[in-house]
């Protein structure tokens, strides 16, 4: 019997500081319109030290079996690529932290910004092949973006976690387990070498590679979708899914992949016309899943699914019974598209992650004291539901308040 998995609920975790991307750019003397037009940008997490990937990541996840209610759990999976040890994985401090089962699969999976999709899968693919006996996984995307000051990635930085819940019959998104495209490359478009908290990356080869990346992952999703009577081929098949989700490095991005996406539909179907329609289809299956990633920044890992949260949260009772598109790209690179039906339970579970009330929660603070925490090396001390408080003895410590 076809098992149907997916994502049951979700938890979000964001720094408690951000700065306004305006003052970012009259600070380095740059017209504000080339952050808030040209990249889409609005407001931009700011995380201090104490407030690490494990720590968002905890809180994250803590917030997400919250809302998912009593569930046996089997699987803890944190996709991230920026990890605070060679060795132990971010997923056993989280799953120390949270006091979860000892008869667990504890991992992390990474692929720069793909990380998080390869937990997704792994954990969906877990349940649906029957292996886990009913029980459901926890996966958790968590990041730390730093490009460093003056910076051409500086406005594209951010810091964040989303964690969810996997499950059997699930109440938010049942995924399409099966139908999606891949498409991987080694390319050096955005990388981060060992020992070096700042990542490098060459932003305009990256925004090439991702559009590539996503002809070819979603192609292969469309053929299969086609197969399985999922969309219509005879149609644009894009505009068959009710929203699309893309990875969100900066807003701008998911503009551009969207404008990409049509252009291939339009190519396979031999149309030469001009899409008088892209504007339009933009705002109404792209534009509501940005109103977060606009206000948090990157959070590489989490990035996609703060934006499928953004457009649950903007309309989900009337998503119910439709179709979505994801895609997830990892610099490097990987990626993959796939699809998912918005279950009959997707408002109340989305109201539950409280996503208005997290990011309203939060401190804007001056470029000044922007720059400085930039520079701090250790926390701030300040309490927190989870934060970092210093290495003794060569292990990183952490505190719950
Ligand atoms: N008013 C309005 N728009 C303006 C503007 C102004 N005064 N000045 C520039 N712009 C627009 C540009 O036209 C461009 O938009 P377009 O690409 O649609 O044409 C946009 O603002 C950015 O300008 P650009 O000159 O390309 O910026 P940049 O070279 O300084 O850097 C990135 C932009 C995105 C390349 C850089 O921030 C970066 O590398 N970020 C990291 C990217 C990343 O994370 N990649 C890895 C994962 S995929």
């Amino acid at each position: 019997m076809k098992l149907r998995v997916g994502i049951e609920a979700m938890g979000v975790a964001v720094p408690r500081r951000f700065i306004s991307i305006e003052d970012l750019a009259e600070r380095r003397g740059v017209d504000p319109a080339k952050y808030t037009h040209g990249l889409g940008a609005r407001e931009m997490a700011i995380a201090e030290p104490g407030e690490d990937t494990v720590a968002l990541a905890a809180l994250a996840a803590q917030r997400a079996l919250a809302a998912a209610g009593n569930r046996e759990l089997g699987m803890l999976v944190v996709g991230t690529e920026t990890g605070v040890d060679h060795s132990k994985p971010v997923a056993s401090f989280v799953h120390g932290l949270l006091e979860l089962p000892r008869t667990m699969r504890v991992f992390d999976t990474q692929h720069a910004c793909y990380g998080g999709t390869a937990g997704v899968m792994a954990a969906v693919e877990w349940i649906a092949s029957g292996a886990a006996g009913g029980r459901a996984a926890l996966v958790v995307c968590s990041d730390v973006a730093r490009y460093g000051l003056h910076t051409a990635g500086e406005p594209t930085q951010g810091a964040g976690a989303v964690a969810m819940v996997i499950a059997q019959d699930p109440a938010m998104l049942e995924l399409d387990v099966g139908i999606s495209g891949a498409a991987s490359s080694h390319v050096h478009d955005f990388w981060r070498p060992l020992g070096q908290r700042e990542a490098q990356v060459d932003g305009h080869y990256s925004m090439r590679c991702y559009t590539d990346a996503l002809a070819t992952a979603y192609r292969g999703w469309k053929q299969r979708a086609i197969a399985r009577e999922l969309v219509l081929g005879d149609g644009i098949a894009s505009e068959q899914l009710a929203r699309i989700c893309y990875h969100v490095p900066f807003c701008k991005m998911a503009k551009k992949a969207h404008v990409a996406l049509r252009a291939l539909d339009f190519a396979e179907l031999g149309r030469t016309d001009t899409d008088d329609a892209a504007a339009a289809s933009f705002a109404a299956q792209v534009e509501p899943s940005l109103a977060a990633c606009s206000r948090v920044g990157n959070i590489y890992t989490g990035s996609l699914y703060l934006a499928l949260l953004s457009a649950l949260d903007a309309s989900a009772s009337s998503l119910v019974g439709k179709r979505l598109g994801l895609f997830s790209y990892g610099s490097g690179c990987t990626s993959e598209f796939f699809s998912g039906v918005v279950g009959a339970r997707a408002a109340e579970l989305s109201a539950r992650a409280e996503l208005a009330s997290v990011l309203a929660a939060r401190d804007r603070i001056s470029i000044d004291e922007y720059e400085r925490i930039m520079g701090l090396t250790a926390p701030l001390g300040q309490p927190a539901s989870f934060r970092f408080t210093g290495v003794e003895a060569h292990r990183r410590e952490y505190a719950r308040d």
